[in-house]
Parts: C-alpha cells; structure tokens; sequence
C-alpha cells in the first residue's frame, strides 16, 4: 500500500497554506469589477511595484493574461506577433490569440535555451512596405522561464536586445513571464530589471508562489486600462475577487524566498536521476525547477510505464512523450521528498513492487 504521495506534475499542484486560507477568510472585499476591492487593490499595487510598472491587473488565468496583453498590443486588424514556435502561448494556449483576437502568429524557432535568434527576430519583422500582403507586426513575446525546454532562463542581456529591437521597429515586447520570479531568483536580479524592457509581463501566482487562483498582468496605466475592459468581455471580471487576492497576496510575500531551495532541489534530483542506469537527464541545463527526464534509446521501458510504476510508489509525475517524463519541483516538496522519489525512481524501473518494501 502507497503510505507517502509526491506530486511531481506541476508547480501548479500546490495546497494554499494555512497562512492563505486564513487571509482569504480574513480578506476585506467589495465589487472589484466597479473597481472597489481593497485587497485586489493591494496586491496589484505591489505587483507593478515589484515589476517597476505604472499598473497591474489580476487576472483568472495565464492563459487570459497572456490574451490580454496581445490583444491589447494587437488591437488593429491585420496585425502580427513573432513568438516562439515552442511558447507557450503558440502550442498551449488554444491558438487564442488568432481564433479570439484575430491576431496573426509569426512562429520563429525556439533555441535549446528557450531564446530566439535575434537574426531570425529582425527578419521575421515585415516589411511595411509590402503592407498590401503583409500582415503588421506589431508585437513580439519572449517567455521567461520557457517551460518547453525545461525552465530555461532568458538573460538580461538578451531580454534588453529584444527589447531594443523592438523600440527600433516601433513594435511592443511582452513578457509570459509565468514563472518570471524563478527566472529572477535564479539570475540573482530583481524581477523589476528582469522585465525592465518589456511593455507588458504576464505573471503567474499559482505556480512557483503556491497561490491557488491567478495571474497578475504588469504595464502602463493605460495599457492596464485597455486591459481592464478586454478582462471584462472576456468574462474576466470578478466581484468579490479579494478573497483570491489575499492568497496571491501572501504567495508573494513568503514564497519567493523559497524558489532557490527549489532550483537547488531540481538540480540535485536531475543529478541523481541521471546516475541511474536507464535515464538520460541534461543537468547543466535545468537551472530553475523543471526536470526532463529522456528513457535510454532501445530501452524495453517507456515513458508510460514507468509513470504508472511510480505511481505505484506514490510518486506523480508527468508523461512527455513515448520516452520523456517531465518533473516541476515547488515549495511543497521537501528535499526528504526528492531524496525518496530518487529510491522510488530506482525500484520503478528495476520493476520492485511496493508491496516488496524495497
Ligand atoms: C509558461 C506558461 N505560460 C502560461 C501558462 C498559462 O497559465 P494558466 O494555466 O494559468 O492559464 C502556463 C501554464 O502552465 C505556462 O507554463
């Protein structure tokens, strides 16, 4: 029988504490949709102050954060928006921008690292000259960390380039900076740096941080104002929605200070992982806290399987791909916890079964 469960399958599995569920009972609230909620009110306060914007906005999901924001940039027919062709916004997000928004995706590959290259950027910027074929350009979105190549970190130096170009192109930069506070921590800059050349960042609470519910949206006080009423038509907008924002509220303050622990838990496990016999993991390359974990070529055990035999253990995780299983580390997992997934690893692939006790 299965005495200890490790959920390994996001960071977006996390519990509200104790600390948030007593916020949120304690939360002062009124309509936020009139723009009345004082604890709404705090929260996007202290956002735009830790991103170094003018405003911020809370909003129900990453997803809607990131619609908002291109939508926003977006707002004339025919316009264009280069983004990675493993973002997170081009594969995962329903293709809403174009099927809401009618915003067109100009997909430019996504490096190893999660970057684009800035030679395939600038080229991938139309002409306007040929406007009478052409759709505009009008915005360009980086994702800091990108999840799909596995938490990879995008510098400053690289954020400030794309920014740069897009000032010289006349184009916006926005950020899907869902986990933008473990790109911060593990760069050892302040998010506000980190973001400094972007007009708009969408920043995820319920991942790292531990939130249950949101996603805050950074930038100037009238890109917020445009955003307010597309959260709005988009049904976003939410009467009460302080008791949330506590919670988001007390993510902010006592979590990020526990991300580092997190990285440092990633990188012990993916070092462990990869001295298995059987497991190819790229170490050198997970530098917040999300682990791919690649099943040896030719191996009888598949990505399938072994999810099923650690469930078996009590550990969840996610399936990738026929060979490839993906681990998010968060605040809710101990280094007791990774120290046992390690054995549960170990046994699931060697086929012990539980009830063996080894
Ligand atoms: C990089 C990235 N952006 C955006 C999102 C969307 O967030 P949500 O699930 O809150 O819609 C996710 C969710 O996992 C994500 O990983």
């Amino acid at each position: 029988m299965v005495t200890r469960r490790v959920d390994l399958r996001s960071d977006t599995v996390t519990k509200p504490t104790e600390t948030m569920r007593a916020a949120m009972a304690a939360a002062e609230v009124d309509d936020d949709v009139l723009g009345n909620d004082p604890t709404a009110f705090r929260l996007e306060k202290e956002m735009a102050a830790i991103a170094g914007k003018e405003a911020a906005l809370f909003v129900p999901s990453g997803t809607m954060g990131n619609l908002i924001s291109v939508l926003v940039h977006c707002d004339i027919r025919g316009s264009e928006v280069i983004l990675g062709d493993n973002s997170h916004i081009h594969i995962y997000e329903n293709g809403g921008i174009a099927t809401i928004g009618g915003v067109h995706p100009r997909p430019v590959k996504n490096n190893p690292d999660g970057t684009m290259d800035i030679d395939s950027i600038v080229s991938a910027i139309r002409d306007p000259k040929g406007e009478l074929v052409y759709p505009t350009t009008r915005l360009i979105c980086l994702e800091n960390t990108h999840g799909n190549t596995g938490g990879r970190v995008l510098s400053v130096e690289y954020t400030d380039k794309v920014g740069e170009i897009a000032k010289k192109h006349g184009l916006k930069l926005h950020i899907d900076g869902a986990r933008i506070f473990n790109a911060a921590v593990a760069l050892g800059v302040p998010v506000s740096r980190l973001v400094q050349a972007a007009d708009s960042v969408s920043v995820c609470l319920s991942k790292g941080l531990g939130a249950p519910v949101g996603t805050v949206i950074v930038g100037s006080e009238s890109f917020i104002k445009k955003a307010r009423r597309l959260r709005k038509t988009l049904g976003g907008g939410m009467r009460q929605v302080g008791v949330l924002c506590a919670a988001a509220f007390v993510a902010v303050q006592e979590n990020v200070g526990k991300l580092e622990a997190d990285h440092k838990n990633a990188k012990f496990l993916a070092d462990g992982l990869h001295k298995i016999k059987g497991l190819f993991v790229d170490v050198a390359s997970v530098e917040t806290n999300i682990i791919f974990i690649d099943i040896e070529e030719g191996s009888k055990m598949t990505a399938e399987k072994l999810c099923k035999n650690l469930e078996e253990h009590g550990i969840v995780v996610m399936k990738e791909s026929s060979s490839r299983i993906r681990i998010v580390l968060h605040h809710q997992i101990s280094y007791d916890d990774v120290k046992f997934t390690l054995s549960c690893f170990q046994n699931a692939l060697n086929g012990v079964s539980v009830e063996n006790g080894n």
